[in-house]
């Protein structure tokens, strides 16, 4: 919450730098209004889809928020909205996430829309790139939320990006991918990204034993 403090300060530091201010003599401490998120999905989905805390809100065409079960008993988590979600402003829509639909529906044997889907960055990196921290850390107070609130028993977290801003590990992800990590309120596995999928396919070997491994926490 304190990164998104600071980028909301400085938001308006330079806001107020634009208008010719040279000194400003105190910034206030923070309010609670600052801070709280709605308890609420679709008004949080509301705030994310103006939110501009971070440079990439300058090159995004839509917020991709994220969709599903809103009581969903699993979530997957992606690193950011590519080309084809930037467009449609829905989660993993493109190739990676036409792979992803078929692990949960003929792996999981679950309709897509039985889980929740939602990634650590709501707007496109430009190029596809990987988030920067400044960019993750800015966003991740929504993703946060979004857990405290779909509930969900187990998070699928889909590469080394969401893996990493999910736990604040740096393992890389073919050393990490399987395990089950107890994160107190929810069961965490990471796994490939569908993107890797596409790139090794022989990696969907693996892939297909971490599925089992959810679906035997499901
Ligand atoms: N890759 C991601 O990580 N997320 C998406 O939503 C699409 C592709």
């Amino acid at each position: 919450m304190n990164r998104l403090y600071n980028a909301l300060q400085l938001k308006r530091l330079r806001q107020l730098k634009q208008l010719g201010f040279r000194y400003v003599p105190l910034i206030e401490k923070r309010s609670a209004s600052d801070l709280v998120l709605p308890d609420d999905l679709k008004a949080l989905e509301q705030i994310v889809s103006q939110c501009q805390l971070c440079p990439l809100s300058k090159t995004r065409t839509k917020t991709v928020f994220g969709e599903g079960n809103p009581r969903a008993a699993l979530m997957f988590v992606g690193e950011g909205p590519g080309a084809q979600e930037d467009i449609s402003g829905r989660p993993f829509v493109g190739r990676a996430g036409e792979l992803l639909t078929k692990m949960i529906e003929n792996v999981l044997e679950i309709p897509r829309s039985e889980v929740y889907i939602a990634n650590i960055v709501k707007c496109r990196p430009p190029n596809n790139r990987v988030p920067t921290p400044e960019e993750a850390y800015t966003c991740l107070p929504y993703l946060h939320k979004q857990i405290e609130l779909v509930q969900p028993k187990v998070i699928a977290a889909l590469g080394a990006t969401a893996y990493h801003y999910l736990t604040g590990d740096r393992t890389g992800i073919t050393k990490i991918r399987g395990t089950v990590m107890d994160m107190g309120t929810f069961k965490l596995v990471p796994t490939y990204h569908p993107s890797y999928l596409l790139r090794n396919p022989s990696a969907k070997k693996e892939s297909y034993q971490d599925l089992l491994t959810i679906k035997g926490l499901l």
